[in-house]
């Protein structure tokens, strides 16, 4: 067997030619570019090898499409989009690739003059998936790689005055794949900014600016190193803070590097709660750079790392570079937004999961106050389903290839303060390769932290990381000294895929109590669909809808954001969970309410308290309370100082308390908030009016149908089937069919793991009732019509007897009283049920909704943090949330009652104890069935749900199940319930009514 020729893009051990060494992005410098984003001449190939003759010629070429740079191909039109979690998409053989490797050879011609030619050329490419060529002039100029690095090129031997070619060839596949296989689509192309730097021949190349802490905590250790292009330098530089000159100083060599270092009194320190910047100017001849230093200090002690001496906790997301359109080519002005987000949602810390971000980004975390773990390039995680996951990891010949991935990123990224630590990647095993990374990072940068999550012995990393560990483990690490008694960190939790997660408040809780546990990072910020429309509707693509296979489909719509970037209720309720203040009541009081403080930095100076006093969700007293002034992690107790008021009767009172932001802040302006929490007064007068007796009901019975009838309504009942038909009144249908049992909800992508038992083994949606028995007579002037049913799923032993006693009062209203006797004449049953409720139906034409209960957004029993009690209005579709993939969604908790009408007349069902209720526009097969929103099939009535319980959402499509007490058991239960027609203006008024029976 001869041996296989290896080709370039094939070879781990070649990571360059060409290219320049990796630097420091300068936040700015007056060096003159020019963008080379916009339309290039595009090539597509099936391999590099069928390049044609003189591709790189310059010149025009005839026939060649055109192409926008930055942009991925495949949302060009070119090759086909494929979204894997963990699978490469050929046969493991590293480091050869597919012989049939998809190319792209661009091609742009631009014109430099006399004055440019003066300085030096450098190419910048700010990423290229995966690895490239470049020729300029026809001469080849470079080779890189690493996608999501930036790759510099000094092209200035090749250029001239006048037109110039720039040719360069991707490569789909390269030896690089290997070490990108991130759960993400798969894309390919110049999908970065690409520009030309004109730099002096003297000029500052490189700047690294140490900005730490001395041991009293005030005293900044202030360094500069400077690497020139020339051996001989002469210049100065200026460290400002706002606008004010701090330190100055200037510098003369012959060797090519400076280095500066001074001591500065009293410096404002770098938290991501106080991001105080300073700016260094450094200036040589008519040229200067500029670089934003952060002054602060990361170490280690005792179980935990600290920044400035103090202990954080950090409340991050996993942060993806994406657009909807663009898939992975992202716009400052977007990303921007992103963080500006972050911010406003109470997040601290992002994760750059799992690759390093444009330069800009870490511009913005420094600016705005986010700690950011930056990770490399880097992951393997097909390995992990061969078998032999340490296959390359631990493979000598791929060093350079791994070191290089963090060695460029510490180098382009080490001046911002913002990053806490360094990630040497994500998902792929361990091995020799991640000790000799740990260890050239540490020489290159020993003032940040060490992470990785694949180093599970926490061996090299100066922090313990997981991901998605349960309640139970968290706890465990928390409890003991495990791993080296490294700080630990959950790199990844609260898996935001579909509806939910569910359930963090759990971890938060453990965050907060064990010293160890220094918080975690949501999964993950977006959703990555693909936007498409069908019949001028938008919806949102995932793996599979391209014919890609294998895929691992919905998986990668898993944000706490929709791909058009509306926060979903996952993001509101992390919001709440992770809020800097904490409200809680001070037991015994009504009044008295106790503020903690979670900042690591800031007193609550900065924050303004306000209250108000709201009667059935209407605020009838506010106030606001600014005196506030809790150190951080300490408490303090305020009075709130409610004035008398009249007591109404069948009336809820609700103290709700808002904690703002003073003054406005770079991310939000002032009385922005930050924590809401609402407490039940427990003031509640039930008085009992009684009933007057209307129109006489007459009842009659006609083949199977009894009517129970007078002007206010007409209610029918089926006699052999035993239930209510409907309600009518003046010839109009109201409720189209009545309460039957249900125990089933579309599926949510956290019941993945459920479904199969919960629909092939145990049918809970296959779920019937039968006739026990029918009987009916007068009371006073009300009919009373009992039924008595027996409910089960297709061929299971256990079920529930269940009796419907309805009330027809002669004013119109109708009272449900169901009670279910849980029965098990078998062994086998779920672990769990969805929910225990009814299903009804009503007219189609009631499409305006109002309820008093939680909102205004949807909520479920584990994720209830960021809604509060009070009368809300919206729509029947309104009152959804549209998951990209549909699935249950827009339950709402203690519900006290609901209207839907269609602006006139409106059907009311009160529920004075509180039940789950959701109300929509399909049913939930037809919700399960569908695959995108606008596949779901319309039902022409409401679908109506009441629940007694509804389970939890977990986060169990990867991690934590629904919390034992968020899973509903099949239990004994009761529920009660009254409808009735009403005018819609008057129905929230009916409701503060209560009747005797
Ligand atoms: C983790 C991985 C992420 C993502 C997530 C599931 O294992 O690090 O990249 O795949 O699971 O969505
Ligand atoms: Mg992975």
């Amino acid at each position: 067997m001869t041996q296989r020729k290896k080709k370039r893009w094939e070879n781990q051990e070649l990571t360059a030619i060409g290219r320049r060494e990796a630097r420091t992005a300068f936040y700015e410098d007056s060096f003159s570019r020019i963008s080379l984003n916009g339309k290039w001449q595009f090539l597509y190939l099936d391999a590099p090898e069928l390049s044609p003759a003189g591709f790189e010629a310059p010149g025009a070429k005839e026939g060649w499409d055109t192409i926008d740079v930055p942009s991925v191909w495949q949302l060009r039109g070119y090759g086909q989009m494929h979204y894997t979690d963990v699978l490469y998409l050929f046969p493991v053989n590293p480091p050869y690739v597919p012989t049939e490797n998809p190319t792209g050879i661009y091609k742009k011609s631009i014109c430099l003059d006399q004055e440019w030619l003066k300085n030096d050329t450098i190419l910048k490419f700010h990423g290229v998936d995966s690895a490239f060529d470049v020729w300029v002039n026809g001469e080849h100029a470079g080779y890189g790689k690493i996608s999501r690095l930036p790759s510099e090129f000094d092209i200035t031997s090749y250029i001239k005055e006048g037109e110039n070619d720039i040719t360069v060839r991707v490569y789909r596949w390269s030896d690089g794949t290997y070490l990108e296989d991130q759960d993400m689509w798969w894309m390919s192309g110049i999908y970065r900014d690409v520009e030309l730097i004109n730099e002096p021949k003297q000029a500052v190349l490189d700047c690294q600016v140490g900005a730490s802490l001395d041991d009293d905590m005030e005293t900044g250790l202030f360094s500069v190193d400077l690497t020139f292009k020339q051996s001989e330098a002469r210049g100065s530089w200026m460290l400002s803070y706002e606008g004010e000159e701090v330190k100055t100083g200037t510098f003369e060599t012959k060797e090519g590097t400076v280095h500066v270092q001074e001591k500065l009194p009293n410096v404002h320190r770098w938290t991501a709660e106080t991001p105080h910047l300073y700016d260094l100017l450094v200036t040589l001849g008519d040229d200067t750079i500029r670089v934003r230093p952060g002054f602060r200090r990361i170490e280690i002690r005792d179980q935990q790392f600290l920044v400035n001496g103090q202990a954080i906790l950090l409340n991050g997301a996993n942060h993806h570079d994406y657009d909807p359109e663009e898939g992975r080519t992202v716009s400052y002005e977007k990303v921007k937004e992103d963080l500006l987000l972050m911010k406003q949602h109470n997040i601290n810390a992002v994760r750059c999961s799992h690759y390093p971000a444009n330069e800009y980004f870490y511009d913005l975390c420094d600016e705005y106050g986010l700690y950011v773990i930056d990770e490399a390039d880097l992951e393997c995680h097909g390995f992990e389903w061969t078998g032999n996951y340490r296959w390359i990891s631990d493979d000598p010949s791929w060093k350079h290839a791994y070191v290089e991935r963090s060695i460029r990123m510490v180098k382009r990224d080490r001046n911002h303060p913002c990053i806490i630590m360094w990630s040497m990647g994500n998902e792929s095993s361990f091995g020799c390769n991640f000790r000799s990374t740990a260890e050239e990072i540490r020489k290159l940068d020993p003032t940040r932290l060490i992470h990785y999550e694949g180093d599970f012995e926490a061996e090299v990393t100066d922090v313990y990381s997981t991901m998605y560990t349960r309640i139970k483990g968290m706890k465990q690490i928390g409890e003991s000294e495990m791993k080296g008694n490294k700080p630990h960190v959950l790199c990844e939790y609260g898996h935001a895929m579909g509806n939910g997660p569910g359930g963090l408040k759990a971890y938060q809780n453990l965050f907060r109590k064990y010293k160890r546990l220094q918080g975690g990072f949501i999964w993950e910020w977006y959703d990555h669909g693909i936007r498409a429309e069908k019949d001028g509707e938008i919806y949102y693509n995932y793996g599979g809808c391209y014919g890609d296979f294998p895929t691992n489909g919905n998986f990668c719509i898993d944000g706490v954001l929709m791909p058009d970037r509306t926060p979903s209720p996952a993001l509101l309720e992390y919001k709440q969970v992770i809020a800097p203040v904490e409200i809680t009541k001070v037991a015994g009081s009504r009044t008295k309410i106790e503020i903690k403080n979670h900042y690591d930095f800031l007193s609550l100076d900065q924050v303004v308290l306000y209250w108000s006093l709201e009667e059935n969700g209407k605020a009838i007293q506010e106030g606001n309370i600014e005196t506030l002034s809790a150190l951080p992690h300490e408490a303090e107790q305020v009075e709130i100082p409610l004035t008398v008021f009249a007591v109404k009767k069948n009336t809820d009172y609700y103290l709700r308390i808002r904690v703002c932001q003073k003054y406005e802040t770079n991310y939000a302006p002032a009385r922005h908030e930050i924590a809401m929490k609402q407490f039940d007064l427990g003031i509640r007068q039930d008085e009992l009016e009684v009933r007057i007796p209307q129109e006489e009901l007459e009842v009659t019975e006609e083949n199977g149908i009894l009517t129970v009838k007078n002007p206010r309504i007409c209610a029918k009942f089926h006699t052999v089937f035993g239930n209510l038909v409907s309600l009518e009144r003046d010839g109009k249908m109201y409720l189209t069919q009545g309460p039957v049992m249900n125990l089933y909800r579309a599926t949510i992508d956290n019941d993945m793991y459920k479904k199969d038992d919960w629909m092939n083994k145990y049918f809970i949606q296959k779920g019937s009732e039968q006739t026990e028995s029918f009987s009916w007579e007068k009371k006073g002037g009300a009919a009373v019509i009992t039924m008595e049913k027996y409910f089960g799923c297709l061929n299971q032993s256990w079920g529930f007897h269940c009796t419907y006693v309805y009330t027809v009062y002669s004013g119109g209203q109708v009272k449900v009283q169901l009670t279910g006797k849980t029965i098990q004449n078998g062994k086998e049953e779920p672990e769990f049920l969805p929910r225990i409720g009814v299903v009804m139906k009503a007219a189609g034409s009631l499409q305006k909704t109002a309820w008093y209960g939680l909102g205004p957004q949807e909520n479920y029993p584990d994720s209830k943090e960021a809604v509060s009690m009070g009368v809300y209005e919206s729509t029947v579709d309104g009152m959804g949330t549209n998951y990209v993939f549909p699935q249950e969604n827009g339950h709402r908790e203690q519900v006290k009652w609901f209207a839907i009408s269609d602006g006139d007349q409106a059907l009311l069902c009160r529920m004075p104890e509180g039940l789950g209720m959701n109300l929509a526009n399909y049913t939930d097969e037809s919700l399960e069935k569908a695959r995108h929103p606008h596949e779901i099939e319309r039902s022409g009535d409401v679908i109506i749900h009441l629940d007694f319980q509804h389970s939890g959402l977990g986060s169990n499509s990867c991690g934590e199940e629904q919390l034992p007490e968020y899973k509903v058991k099949r239990q004994d239960f009761s529920m009660t319930f009254t409808l009735e027609i009403t005018k819609a203006c008057q129905a929230a008024e009916e409701t503060t009514r209560q009747y005797l029976d």
